[in-house]
């Protein structure tokens, strides 16, 4: 009853965002397009991560779709998790000349020459979904709140094992994070935190591996194969008696590799049921997890929405209006405060997907089948 009036008021604070981006869009495109007329038609350069996962291909698409709706051209680069790769793609999208930039970082600490050639080109540069540290020249950042990602994979396991609710457990979890270069690992992995960490300390919750510091669990690029040979490592070394209960994982990919360590492990059948299991983007194959009873949970963010933000801010930018944000405080990359649009993540499991990711148009059912 709860996840569904949860997911009701999601889909309602979407719909009204929607409306509100939309309007702000009409805004920015309807009197500038005559009146400035200078970067329209021009084109945008896009860089994402990698092809490897789902989601970065469907941001990329969802930009260029929202841009050349716009009246712009685009070109959309994927640097295949490969930092100086990415610096020498953006460089060369710097010389055809584009108008604006927007980059999802592979590492978030790469990129100040090159936007420092992008500054003085006056170009300007969002940071999409992950900042951009340590320069001054990225000007906005579209994400989502990050810190409540790790909040609801956190208040998840606890509501699942039922330590809100009396239980006390001892429960064994173990804890995994994201890649140590993307800004947004200790914003998810601080936030899930948040929520274990008391009952860590109470004991109700035990990390047998003893691994609990961000720089022991983190996850080199997001990959899955790494995160199923760690989820092993722990297994063979902490699990010799007992079992797993739960694990934080913070993003889908990682998600599957520590299924596939588990179920090799004789975990999902017998006496052995699979631990409670976060995730986070919704992927295809999460999702059909999720309803296959394996993965428990993953942090739904609409990609359509983000790229919306990110398309409409960098239009603004180019037609002499000040991109609309709704965080200026969070999100200091060591050199400025980078203001922010923040979007809202939504929770997503067996009994909610059907209201949140099917009526909310991101999957059909038959995809899901
Ligand atoms: C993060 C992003 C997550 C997930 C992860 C791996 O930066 O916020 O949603 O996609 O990268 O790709």
């Amino acid at each position: 009853m709860r996840t569904r009036r949860a997911a009701l008021t999601a889909i309602a604070g979407a719909a009204s965002l929607a409306l509100t981006l939309t309007a702000c869009g009409q805004n920015g495109s309807g009197g500038s397009k005559e009146d400035t007329g200078s970067a329209k038609g021009g084109t945008i350069g896009i860089a994402m991560p990698t092809k490897s996962s789902e989601r970065w291909i469907n941001d990329g698409n969802n930009v260029v779709k929202d841009l050349q709706s716009k009246g712009y051209k685009t070109k959309l680069v994927y640097g295949e998790d490969d930092p100086d790769t990415q610096v020498s793609q953006i460089e060369n999208l710097i010389t055809q000349g584009v108008k604006g930039l927007i980059i999802a970082a592979i590492d978030n600490k790469s990129l100040n020459n090159v936007l420092q050639q992008a500054a003085q080109a006056k170009i300007p540069v969002i940071a999409y979904d992950r900042l951009i540290l340590g320069t001054k020249d990225v000007d906005y950042y579209a994400s989502f709140d990050n810190e409540k990602v790790g909040v609801l994979q956190g208040t998840y396991i606890v509501h699942k094992l039922g330590l809100d609710s009396g239980k006390k457990g001892p429960f064994n979890i173990e804890l995994f994070a994201g890649s140590n270069d993307d800004n947004n690992t200790k914003y998810f992995f601080g936030g899930a935190m948040s929520v274990l960490q008391p009952y860590i300390d109470k004991k109700e919750l035990v990390v047998k591996s003893g691994q609990t510091g961000l720089n022991q669990v983190t996850t080199l690029r997001w990959d899955g194969t790494t995160a199923q040979k760690r989820m092993e490592d722990v297994l063979t070394s902490a699990y010799k008696s007992g079992k797993v209960d739960a694990v934080l994982s913070p993003y889908d990919g990682i998600s599957i590799g520590i299924l596939s360590a588990l179920k090799s492990d004789g975990y999902g059948s017998g006496s052995k049921p699979l631990p409670v299991i976060t995730g986070q983007d919704a992927e295809l194959a999460s999702v059909k997890s999720i309803i296959a009873g394996e993965q428990t949970q993953t942090v739904y963010k609409d990609t359509r929405q983000l790229a919306k933000v990110a398309a409409t801010m960098v239009d603004d930018a180019l037609n002499g209006k000040t991109p609309q944000t709704n965080d200026t405080k969070t999100y200091d990359n060591g050199t400025k405060v980078v203001p922010a649009y923040l979007l809202q993540p939504v929770s997503v499991d067996k009994a909610n997907y059907e209201d949140v990711l099917v009526k909310g148009g991101y999957y059909t059912d038959a995809q899901l089948k």
